[in-house]
């Protein structure tokens, strides 16, 4: 278990979480290395938040919905594993995004590192995956504050550098703070 007590509360989406998925993934401050940039339309929001309930629904986990612990109410970001496709094959990749007045205090590593606990000892997945444009450092810095190593490059947006993928398997110990 982790050496500090957790300070946030992990639950699965649900249908009314519609205005916080687009206020996160709306703001254009949360997209500045996403290369598709922020999603545009509450239609958007809907269809994202569509394909986390049928992830959940398909294979028992996915994306979660973060607060604190003694501030159930008020939605800080998302975050949690999720199976995609990339590397030529169905990989489960780590993703988190955090709305702006909660970056800074640690809560994307506690989640990252939660997703990964519960990837490795509840679900008992072999590895898990993270991808991140090569110039965010501040996601960079939290996949390897919690334990994941450079697999290799992902050249996935045309035209630019080609992204970092991430990689940490079961046989190797978390990292925990
Ligand atoms: C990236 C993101 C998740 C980080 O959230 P956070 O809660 O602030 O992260 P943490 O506080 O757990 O850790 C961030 C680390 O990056 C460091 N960091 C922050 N900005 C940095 C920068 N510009 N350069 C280098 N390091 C930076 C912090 O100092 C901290 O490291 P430390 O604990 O060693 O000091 C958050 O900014 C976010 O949600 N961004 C929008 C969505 C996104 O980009 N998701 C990732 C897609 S790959």
């Amino acid at each position: 278990m982790s050496t500090t007590p957790s300070r946030l509360n992990y639950r699965q989406p649900r249908h009314a979480d519609l205005p916080a998925v687009f206020a996160v993934f709306g703001d254009p401050q949360t997209n500045l290395f996403n290369p598709a940039g922020p999603i545009s339309s509450v239609e958007q929001a809907q269809a994202l938040l569509d394909r986390w309930l049928d992830h959940w629904a398909s294979d028992g986990y996915g994306w979660w919905v973060i607060s604190r612990i003694d501030a159930p109410d008020r939605i800080l970001g998302f975050a949690g594993i999720a199976a995609h496709d990339y590397l030529g094959k169905r990989v489960i990749n780590l993703g988190y995004r955090f709305a702006v007045e909660a970056w800074g205090h640690g809560y994307a590593t506690e989640a990252a590192q939660a997703a990964l606990i519960h990837a490795f000892e509840n679900l008992c997945l072999p590895e898990v995956f993270g991808l991140v444009r090569p110039d965010h450092e501040a996601s960079i810095r939290v996949l390897e504050k919690i334990g994941m190593r450079r697999f290799g490059v992902l050249d996935d947006v045309p035209g630019q550098a080609p992204s970092v993928v991430f990689r940490v398997q079961r046989t190797l110990s978390i990292s925990r703070q």
